[in-house]
């Protein structure tokens, strides 16, 4: 007869404990980008709502974003890195394949060997990862998760590409996840549809780079107006679902943080769930781009240091992008 095994129990809820962010220190405005690509400011102010973005410096690494970032939620969260059981980075631009950098990270910050993985869910990359510390903290597996979204897109962009090279940037957001009494993260929905996988993807594998006869950097290549359509109205039901599931009706949120990938998809999305006007959106692409896994948290920290988002607020965040794989759900701001 097998021994009867104990289960695994955890915190009733779980809930977002602080957050952080770190944006490079180098500003690019649109006119240092345009004649690569026969652009103009106007144009992509028009079709993006970006002014400017940032790009990091050799020094500003995957890492060293990610630990400014950390540093910033742990202290606002009042949780010591050795409280931290697990470290989940969500990342596309870390270019060395292995060993994953959340190791290095949960080292760097001095967790107590915390569990450390990096997952690959492109733009939609933090929300999955909230959705896996909030089920590790209810089921056992962790008390104390941290989750980052960290980017360098800069370096894998193609500058002289006109559907890209005016839209990515660099930077980095933390969120340490632990034990609550109340509910404070609502039910995910999250997704894929691998059918539409090379909407958005980096060129080539690493195999044809180097049969290549000049290697060059694999670069992400997108199609854009299809992921335009996909984002504006499929994310809107997925974000109506999301609210649908944690029991909140759109004029009980008071903020909505999508995914920071183009000003007029968040306003379609906002429109399309017909949000009410109190409702706060984050517009941060504006200054910083789009960040891929980094964009939520990003916004979600300037709108806390703003004012435009207040600690115990209910806040709707959506994740979308290459994949195509997405994930939302409604967390109260910590
Ligand atoms: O983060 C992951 C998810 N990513 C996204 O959600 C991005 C979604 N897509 C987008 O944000 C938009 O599709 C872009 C901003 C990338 C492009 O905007 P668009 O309105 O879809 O442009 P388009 O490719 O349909 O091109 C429209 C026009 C064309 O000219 P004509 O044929 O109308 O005369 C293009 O030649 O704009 C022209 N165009 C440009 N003009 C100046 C295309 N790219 C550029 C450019 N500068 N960079």
């Amino acid at each position: 007869m097998s021994a009867a095994l104990r289960p695994p129990s955890g915190s009733p809820h779980a809930r977002l404990w602080g957050i952080g962010s770190y944006r490079p220190a180098r500003v690019v405005a649109n006119a240092e980008l345009v004649e690569a690509i026969d652009s103009s400011d106007e144009w992509i102010q028009q079709r993006t709502g970006i002014r400017e973005r940032r790009f990091a410096s050799p020094e500003e690494t995957v890492q060293m974003m990610s630990v400014a970032a950390s540093r910033q939620a742990l202290e606002r969260a009042g949780v010591d890195a050795r409280q931290i059981d697990c470290v989940v980075v969500a990342t596309v631009s870390h270019l060395l394949q292995t060993p994953a950098v959340a190791t290095a990270i949960a080292h760097e910050l001095g967790t107590d060997q915390a569990a450390a993985f990096d997952i690959s869910a492109a733009c939609a990359g933090f929300c999955h990862g909230i959705s896996l510390a909030a089920d590790m903290v209810r089921g056992g597996s962790a008390r104390h998760v941290l989750v980052i979204g960290v980017e360098r897109l800069s370096d894998i962009t193609d500058l002289t590409d006109r559907g890209t090279a005016f839209i990515f940037a660099d930077g980095a957001g933390a969120a340490v996840v632990g034990p609550s009494d109340e509910p404070g993260i609502g039910p995910v929905v999250w997704g894929s549809d691998g059918e539409q996988f090379d909407l958005i993807r980096t060129r080539e594998d690493w195999r044809d780079v180097l049969a290549a006869d000049a290697p060059v950097m694999p670069h992400l290549v997108m199609q854009g107006s299809a992921v335009f359509r996909w984002a504006s109205f499929t994310m809107a039901k997925v974000g109506l679902q999301a609210l649908d599931r944690a029991g909140v009706a759109p004029d009980q949120l008071d903020c909505f943080v999508p995914h920071q990938a183009n000003m007029r998809i968040t306003d379609a999305m906002a429109r399309a769930m017909k949000l009410p006007e109190t409702v706060r959106i984050a517009r941060d692409i504006a200054e910083q781009g789009n960040t891929s896994a980094a964009s939520i948290p990003l916004a979600l920290d300037r709108m806390l240091a703003e004012g435009d988002a207040r600690s115990g607020d209910t806040a709707l965040l959506i994740a979308f992008g290459a994949g195509l794989a997405y994930a939302a759900q409604v967390v109260t701001v910590p």
